[in-house]
C-alpha cells in the first residue's frame, strides 16, 4: 500500500507539474482527492490493514495529502497571477490614440434671444409667467375688447380647435389670466408660441414667438411706459440705440402704440437691412384699455396699466443677420451649431 501511495503521489506532482489552466488543477484534485478519488480509495481501504500498519499508512496518506494540497494552491496562485498579468497587459491603455469627441448642444438662437430679454426684464423687477398656446376664443379675443364681428379679427385668423378653443394668435390672452387671478401691483412678462393661419415663406410661419409684458398699479402712466421700453431696448441693442414711438390701434390699449429703434447698420440713414427705412419696427405697445381692466374686475379709476407685445423671430433674425424665418424651424444642425 505504501507504494501505491508513493505512485500516487508521483502520479499526482506530476500531473499538477503539466496543469495548465485552473480548470487542468481542479482536475488533478479531483482525480486523487476527489470523494472517488485515488487517495480517498485508498484510505477507504485502511480497515483491511494489521494495528500495527494502519497508523504508519494513515500517517502517510495524510503527508502526500498535505503535500498535494500545498502545490494545489501553489499552482493556483501562480496562474492566477499569470492571467492577471496578462489582463493588464491585454487592458492597457494607449494614450496616444485620439480621444472621444463629446458633441454638446447649443442653444437654439431664439433661446439666445429670449434668455437676453428675460434677463432684462428680470432686472426691472418683472416676474415670468405662462399661458396656454390651446386658449379659449374668450381670452385670445373677446376679453381683448375684440368681439365676434371685430375686423381686427380678420388680421389674426387662426386654427379653431372649436367655435370657442382656437390656437393662440397672440400672447395678449395671459394678460386676461393674470388680471383675473392677480390684483395690482402686476409686473410680469409672457413667452410663449402663437399660430396663425399663414403660409410658409421666408417672413411668414404659422408658429412663431411673441413676449408679452403688462404692468398695472396705481399712477402708472404713458411715461412709464416710454421709460420702461426705452430702457429695454437701449439694455438689448445698446446705449445709444435711438427710440420712436408711432401712433397705433389696438383693440385693447388706448393710446397705442408702435415702437421703432433706429436702424443700427445705417443710423437712419436708409439700407437693406432697414428696408430703406432708417427705423426698423420692433414691438406694439399701449395703456390697457379700462374695458379690459373691467372685465377683469380691476378697477380702472382706481388702477392704470400697459401691456407691451415683440416678436421674437424678427428680434432674432435682426441680430444674428438671418434672411429666412423658415431657418429657426428646420432645425438643420449646420444652422444650428453657428449659435452659442
Ligand atoms: N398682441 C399684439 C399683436 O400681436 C401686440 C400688443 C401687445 C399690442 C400688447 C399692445 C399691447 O400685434
Amino acid at each position: 500500500m505504501k507504494e501505491q501511495l508513493e505512485a500516487i503521489r508521483q502520479k499526482a506532482l506530476n500531473e499538477l507539474e503539466n496543469a495548465a489552466s485552473i480548470q487542468d488543477i481542479e482536475a488533478v484534485r479531483i482525480k486523487f482527492l476527489g470523494k472517488k478519488g485515488e487517495l480517498t480509495g485508498i484510505l477507504k481501504q485502511m480497515g483491511k490493514l494489521s494495528a500495527e500498519e494502519r497508523p504508519v499508512v494513515g500517517q502517510l496518506a495524510n503527508v502526500i495529502r498535505s503535500e498535494i494540497e500545498a502545490k494545489i494552491e501553489e499552482d493556483s496562485k501562480s496562474i492566477a497571477q499569470k492571467l492577471q498579468a496578462e489582463k493588464l497587459k491585454a487592458e492597457k491603455i494607449d494614450v496616444t490614440l485620439p480621444g472621444k469627441a463629446k458633441v454638446l448642444g447649443s442653444r437654439h438662437p431664439l433661446t439666445v434671444v429670449l434668455d437676453d430679454i428675460k434677463d432684462i426684464f428680470i432686472g426691472m423687477g418683472f416676474d415670468i409667467v405662462d399661458g396656454p398656446e390651446v386658449e379659449k376664443d374668450y381670452y385670445n379675443f373677446e376679453a381683448l375688447n375684440i368681439p365676434k364681428d371685430h375686423p381686427a379679427r380678420d388680421t389674426q385668423d387662426t386654427f379653431y380647435i372649436n367655435e370657442n378653443i382656437v390656437l393662440r394668435t397672440q400672447t395678449s390672452p395671459v394678460q386676461v389670466r393674470v388680471m383675473e387671478k392677480q390684483q395690482p401691483p402686476i409686473r410680469i412678462i409672457s413667452p410663449g408660441r402663437v399660430f396663425r393661419s399663414d403660409a410658409v415663406d421666408a417672413t411668414h410661419s404659422p408658429l412663431f414667438h411673441q413676449i408679452e409684458g403688462l404692468v398695472v398699479d396705481k399712477g402708472v402712466s404713458f411715461a412709464d411706459l416710454k421709460g420702461t421700453l426705452e430702457i429695454f431696448i437701449k439694455q438689448l441693442y445698446g446705449e445709444d440705440s435711438v427710440v420712436r414711438f408711432r401712433p397705433h390701434h389696438f383693440p385693447f390699449t388706448e393710446p397705442s402704440a408702435e415702437v421703432d429703434v433706429q436702424c443700427f447698420n445705417c443710423h437712419g440713414a436708409g439700407c437693406p437691412l432697414c428696408k430703406g427705412e432708417g427705423w426698423i419696427e420692433i414691438l406694439g405697445c399701449g395703456m390697457v384699455h379700462p374695458k379690459v381692466l373691467e372685465t377683469c374686475n380691476i378697477d380702472p379709476e382706481v388702477y392704470s396699466g400697459f401691456a407691451f407685445g415683440l416678436g421674437l423671430e424678427r428680434i432674432a433674425m435682426r441680430r444674428y443677420n438671418i434672411n429666412d424665418l423658415r431657418l429657426f424651424f428646420e432645425n438643420d444642425v449646420r444652422f444650428l451649431k453657428q449659435f452659442d
